[in-house]
């Protein structure tokens, strides 16, 4: 019973009442503002100048979203299963709704002496010189998410066993997770790698074990989270392989016994990935050379729906979806990019993406609680925090992943924060 009410809670991670409204920044409000008083110094002399400024001025402030109260125009109600729910993140506060503020606080883990960060996401080992990129918390409208707590969270996962599956932004939150709960463990020998591997690209399994605290945290590489098929008999050539939209990856049997279980997909599902590599899309042994990606990646999804329904048991396990980490290309053929020094100060639709909008829409229509960790809009604002050009392999700059410590810590914090203000009321 307890579990069921628990769960339910998890109402405000659904996409109802998940709404990206006006992204208020500070950013251009304190342009706006020094430039004001600027500009005021000068003119203060020229009396008739003045009147003409201040009109301007107001002019400039109502184009600015972030001077106007917020209207949460949310179409449709919240669930009433919130009623109960007293957590620190508040009463329907939409965690993703927020902007970034700067926290000199941060970064919470040296990459370099977190033996699981990859050297191709530890930006400042491959000579990034500027630091302000660090030092960024996200920032809630409508509520905190509390600091982070090493000792609570590592004994909340006591006995546990947390799985991730994905491609290799899976990967990052993966080493993230493992760096940031390393900052608790004194013995770090006492944390190691099961089957003594290095992370590599490729790999498909790869799982830390806290040994001291007696629990797991596991990475499982299936970046299109279905199973890859074989080209069936009187195919055109230029099909090379296949992917079974409608079975879902041999390996899923791994991830069904386990506690935490974090999915994502999306980077993947590209025409340089897919059909320009000769892949394409089979369903009940037949090919559907005309599916679109799009309709391909929601067939998926709802194959990987189903196989939660069928599957797995929500009363031990909570399953979270990662929606689409923003990306930050100059062009669509991904080979160029520039790493700002500060975050942007508007998302300039970027806060949206197809793949994004499906995975909820696919998620809404589940009959169990699936909550939705949706990172989109805020490492839309994020184009400071890629690793670009400051990764192990100089080939092109690199405008998907991100640089470690960095946004991956700030996904981890708020599913932490979300699992000990649940820990709590099943404790109560
Ligand atoms: C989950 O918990 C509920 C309530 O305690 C129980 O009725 C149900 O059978 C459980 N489901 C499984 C699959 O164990
Ligand atoms: C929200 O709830 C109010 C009152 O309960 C109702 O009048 C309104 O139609 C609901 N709106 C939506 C979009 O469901
Ligand atoms: C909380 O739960 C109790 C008992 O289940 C119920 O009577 C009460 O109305 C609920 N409160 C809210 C705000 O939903
Ligand atoms: C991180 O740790 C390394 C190795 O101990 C050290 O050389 C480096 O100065 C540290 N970096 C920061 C930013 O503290
Ligand atoms: C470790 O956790 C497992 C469950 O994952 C439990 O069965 C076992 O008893 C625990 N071991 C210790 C020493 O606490
Ligand atoms: C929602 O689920 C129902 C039944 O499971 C299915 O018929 C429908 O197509 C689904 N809708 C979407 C948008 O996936």
């Amino acid at each position: 019973m307890v579990s069921r009410l628990y769960w339910s809670s998890l109402g405000y991670f659904r996409p109802s009442i998940i709404r990206v409204l006006s992204f208020g920044n500070s950013l251009s409000g304190g342009h706006c503002k020094s430039w004001l008083f600027q500009s005021f110094n000068v003119l203060v002399v020229i009396g008739s100048f003045l009147f003409f400024l201040v009109a301007m001025c107001s002019g400039y402030l109502f184009m600015f979203p972030a001077f106007q109260p917020v209207v949460h125009s949310s179409g449709t109600n919240m669930s009433t299963d919130l009623g109960n729910m007293s957590t620190d993140l508040g009463h329907g506060c939409n965690v993703f709704d927020g902007r970034w503020v700067p926290d000199e606080s941060y970064p919470l883990y040296n990459a370099s002496e977190c033996p699981f960060a990859e050297l191709g996401f530890n930006c400042l080992a491959n000579r990034r010189k500027d630091k302000g990129y660090l030092k960024w918390r996200w920032k809630p409208k409508s509520c905190e998410i509390p600091r982070f707590d090493v000792l609570a969270v590592l004994d909340m996962l006591r006995g546990r066993r947390v799985v991730f599956v994905g491609d290799s932004l899976s990967r990052t939150q993966w080493e993230s997770m493992i760096c940031l709960l390393m900052t608790g463990v004194e013995d770090k020998k006492s944390v190691y790698e099961v089957n003594g591997n290095k992370i590599t690209k490729q790999i498909r399994y790869l799982g830390v074990r806290f040994s001291s605290f007696n629990f797991t945290v596991e990475f499982y590489r299936s970046v299109f989270l279905v199973q890859p098929g074989s080209v069936p008999k009187r195919s055109p050539k230029r099909v090379k392989s296949t992917l079974k939209l409608d079975k879902l990856d041999d390996i899923s049997t791994d991830w069904i016994d386990s506690d935490i279980l974090i999915f994502n997909s999306g980077h993947w599902w590209t025409p340089a990935k897919l059909f320009d590599m000769g892949c394409y899309f089979q369903v009940g042994g037949r090919m559907k050379l005309g599916m679109s990606i799009t309709g391909a990646f929601r067939f998926a999804l709802n194959t990987w729906a189903s196989w939660v329904e069928s599957t797995i048991n929500t009363n031990r396990t909570r399953i979270f979806f990662r929606t689409f980490e923003s990306t930050h290309w100059s062009s669509r053929t991904r080979q160029n990019c520039k790493v700002t020094r500060r975050p942007l100060s508007r998302t300039k639709g970027r806060e949206r993406s197809p793949f994004s909008d499906i995975v909820m829409n696919v998620v809404k229509n589940l009959s169990l609680p699936v909550a939705l960790l949706h990172v989109t809009p805020m490492g839309a604002f994020r184009s400071d925090a890629h690793v670009g050009p400051w990764s192990d392999t100089a080939s092109v700059p690199d405008c998907s992943h991100w640089c470690l410590p960095g946004v991956p810590d700030m996904w981890n914090e708020i599913l932490f924060s979300y699992l000990l203000s649940q820990h709590r009321v099943i404790l109560q």
